[in-house]
């Protein structure tokens, strides 16, 4: 029986999954790892962990399926995006890899856009400079560690530098290299006048294909190391976000993914080649060839449940507290929340911002509390909805998972403050099974993504927007106004905690 084999490198673990032709989970297997934090704001880890990881998970794998190497008919690989692994001219790690969450290149940051030009950079790269972004990353290896830079023969993300110990090749795919800030994410190709403007040399970089693209094979070396077949082809895959989606089956225009987890995403495909003016959503090539995606990311999601939960209950169950909340009206009685616990990334780019409860009266009991945290998180979701919308991204449909999308109460709100169908998906298993399925698509098994998407992936459950959509509208409005209002304030508040910004 023919299988797929998707490999996530991510920041916690690297997790080897296989699927059989109808897209059916055959096995899974993880080896997980930890991160450095050597420096307050600052994330690295060992390549090797990558490695090491890959290697056990797919034996791991292979084990629990009970079959070999041979069975595999594909490899499809993602993981954790934009960091920055560097390797010199003999395929030896320069230093530890520089990760998404890194903070360290806000000086960084402002060069790379004034040197180019804010408005520049949005025209070439679709998203302003983010300090978790690579590029700003390579700066500051070139102005802080000049004998490791001089070293630099290769410049590869997480996912590539497994690639590149499985195969010996260089490559990588247009959904992961979007979020370099290299790359021409419009004309899905390197962006020479980055690279010049950067002086960072087009040679250190993989060549780039189409996600479902078999661009390289598996080696001698590593078919020894993991009991997978020499020759065995290995598509270019994507970044974590976009073989999420391709998981959830967000392949059409119309269909757009919410992850309610610690943070929150929202993630809609777009069939052209959409840039938020103000750079507000990410905008990055997908896995889909010749499409694109929109995405917006929410510090606090399930993260200010989790809180609320920790700090404001007596440890209750999720359960008991949605419970409660449900038989609170629409509203929560004039309370709102504003989820911004961690600063907040989209819509609102600033570190400063923080959480609060608005609206609190002698009425409001803990239920109302609860309620109105589920909603204010929902209402921050919107907002990336709706920067969508503005661009005209139809929003039809929208596949609801993670932690909060269990709660079928929390799902009604979805629609309800949306004002759009929700669903839920057959699929739990998140980028490891977009990359099996990307995998099964460069082997000829599926004749496209979509095809691959429509074969696994079924609609489990649906809400439809009911009662308190009008409500919420006119709650949403007030939502909306609270950040502008506090934004000020936010900031002194900084500055009387730490009076010299750090
Ligand atoms: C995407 C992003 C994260 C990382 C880590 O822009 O920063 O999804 O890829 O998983």
């Amino acid at each position: 029986m023919t299988h797929l084999l998707g490999i996530d490198t991510s920041t916690t673990a690297t997790k080897a999954l296989l699927i059989d032709e109808e897209g059916s989970v055959v096995a899974v297997a993880a080896a997980e790892y930890p991160f450095d934090s050597p420096n307050p704001g600052w994330t690295e880890q060992d390549p090797a962990l990558f490695w090491n990881g890959t290697v056990q998970s797919i034996c791991a794998v292979l084990a629990k399926a009970k079959i070999s190497g041979k069975d595999v008919a594909a490899v499809g690989l993602t993981g954790q995006m934009h960091g920055m692994t560097l390797l010199d001219a003999h395929g030896e790690v320069i230093r530890p890899c520089i990760l998404w969450n890194d903070q360290r290149t806000a000086q960084q940051c402002e060069f790379i856009t004034t040197l180019v030009g804010a408005e520049r950079v949005l025209q070439l790269t679709g998203n302003p400079i983010l300090t978790g972004f690579t590029a700003p990353k390579i700066v500051w290896t070139r102005e802080h560690e000049p004998e490791n830079y001089a070293r630099i023969a290769h410049i590869l993300l997480p996912k590539d530098y497994v690639r590149y110990k499985l195969t010996g090749d260089f490559f990588s795919d247009v959904a992961d290299s979007s979020g370099t800030s290299l790359f021409d994410v419009g004309k899905r190709r390197w962006s020479e006048e980055m690279l010049t403007a950067l002086q960072i040399s087009r040679v250190w970089l993989p060549e780039v294909t189409e996600s479902p693209v078999a661009s390289t094979k598996i080696n001698a070396d590593a078919a020894q190391a993991t009991g997978l077949l020499a020759g065995t082809p290995i598509v270019a895959g994507g970044g974590d976000q976009a073989a999420q989606a391709v998981g959830a089956g967000i392949v059409r225009e119309g269909t757009v993914a919410v992850t309610i987890g610690t943070s929150g995403v929202v993630f809609a495909q777009s069939d052209s080649y959409r840039v938020e003016p103000q750079g507000r959503l990410h905008a990055f090539c997908h896995a889909v060839p010749g499409k694109w995606h929109l995405m917006g990311v929410m510090l606090s999601a399930g993260g200010s449940f989790r809180w609320y939960r920790d700090a404001l209950t007596s440890n209750e169950s999720y359960d008991s507290l949605t419970q409660a909340a449900a038989e609170v009206t629409a509203g929560s009685e004039g309370l709102l929340f504003l989820p911004y616990l961690t600063g907040e990334r989209t819509p609102h780019p600033d570190p400063h911002a923080r959480g609060a409860f608005i609206g609190l009266s002698i009425r409001h009991t803990k239920p109302h509390l609860t309620r109105a945290v589920i909603e204010g998180v929902t209402f921050g979701l919107r907002d990336s909805l709706e920067l969508m919308r503005a661009l005209g991204v139809p929003t039809q449909q929208v596949r609801a998972s993670g932690g909060g999308a269990k709660s079928e109460m929390w799902r009604q709100i979805l629609a309800d403050i949306f004002n759009a169908e929700i669903v839920t998906v057959n699929s739990t298993e998140g980028a490891a099974y977009g990359a099996a399925l990307l995998a099964g698509v460069g082997a000829g098994i599926y004749p496209s993504v979509e095809a691959a998407a429509d074969r696994a992936i079924r609609i489990t459950g649906a809400h439809q927007p009911a009662r308190d959509t009008d409500l919420y509208a006119d709650y949403y409005a007030r939502y909306r106004a609270l950040y502008p209002a506090l934004k000020a304030e936010f900031a002194a508040l900084a500055k009387i905690i730490s009076p010299l910004g750090d």
